[in-house]
Formats: C-alpha cells, structure tokens, sequence
C-alpha cells in the first residue's frame, strides 16, 4: 500500500480560527479526517505531521525516505523563506506536491515566491481545504502512473 506523509507548516494548527475569511472555517483535524476517508477509498495510508518549527519539518522529511512513497505538504509562510525544506525534498527525492488553501499568487507580493514549487511535482492553490483533496488524488495519481524502474 502506497504511504504518503502528510505535512503542514507553521500557523495551519491555527485554522479555524486564524483569518477565517482568507483560510475558512474548518480546522486542520477537519481536513485531516476529510483525507482519511479519501485515502481509504483511493487505499493508501497517510501519516500526519504538523509543526511550527523548519527544523522538525526538515527531520521530518529526511525520516521519510524509504517508509513513504509521496508527500502532500502546506509548507505556510515557509514557502516563501525555506531553502531548508526545499533542499530535504530534493534530497529524499520523494515525489511532492505542495498546496495552499488561499490561491497565493493572488495575495501580496511577497507570497507569489515559492522556493518549494522547483521540487515539487505541482501546486495546488486557492481551493480552500479542497485543495488538500486535489492535491492527494493528484499526487496518487501521478505515484501510480510512474513507470517501473528497471531491475538491475
Ligand atoms: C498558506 C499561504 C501562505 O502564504 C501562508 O503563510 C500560510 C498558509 C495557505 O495555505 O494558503 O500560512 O500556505
């Protein structure tokens, strides 16, 4: 069975409450538990992992190599800052797809950067918490299409 770790960055514990007219009402336990059942039916595991520190998400994706075979990830405002998380992506080399909540290419200037998007496999923005769902069937998706490397 396919494992994918899901990651979300600084502040997205906050959701629910935090600036509900730009992120929504629903919380990140809302959104996590809307994932489960969508992997249950694409039958694939998730793992879940939230923090507010680029170090813990760093380790946390470095441990990722050879237990999962994906990651969907809300890096938040570490988009826009984080050589870091963009150099453990390359590193592990896992396929990645990085989604926003808000559509960040419509919001101030300073959020139309992501350092993450070069590593990843695509971008999902501007969807609301739906864009978590797009971005899991996505990255399924392009997961089950890779081709099969070629033994020895
Ligand atoms: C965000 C967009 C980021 O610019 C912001 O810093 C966040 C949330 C989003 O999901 O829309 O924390 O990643």
């Amino acid at each position: 069975m396919l494992k994918i770790l899901v990651l979300n960055g600084p502040n997205l514990n906050m959701l629910g409450k935090r600036e509900p007219e730009i992120y929504g009402s629903q919380t990140l336990e809302d959104i996590n538990r809307e994932l489960k059942q969508i992997a249950q039916a694409l039958g694939v595991d998730l793992t879940f992992f939230q923090s507010n520190h680029e170090g813990a998400l760093v380790d946390t994706i470095q441990n990722a190599l050879n237990v999962h075979q994906g990651i969907l990830i809300n890096p938040g405002a570490y988009t826009h800052t984080s050589v870091a998380i963009r150099d453990a992506i390359a590193a592990v080399a896992l396929p990645t797809v990085e989604v926003h909540l808000s559509n960040i290419h419509q919001r101030e200037a300073f959020r139309h950067h992501s350092y993450i998007a070069p590593v990843a496999v695509g971008q999902i923005s501007g969807f609301g918490a739906d864009s978590y769902r797009l971005g899991l069937e996505g990255l399924v998706k392009s997961l089950q299409e890779r081709p099969v490397k070629a033994g020895p």
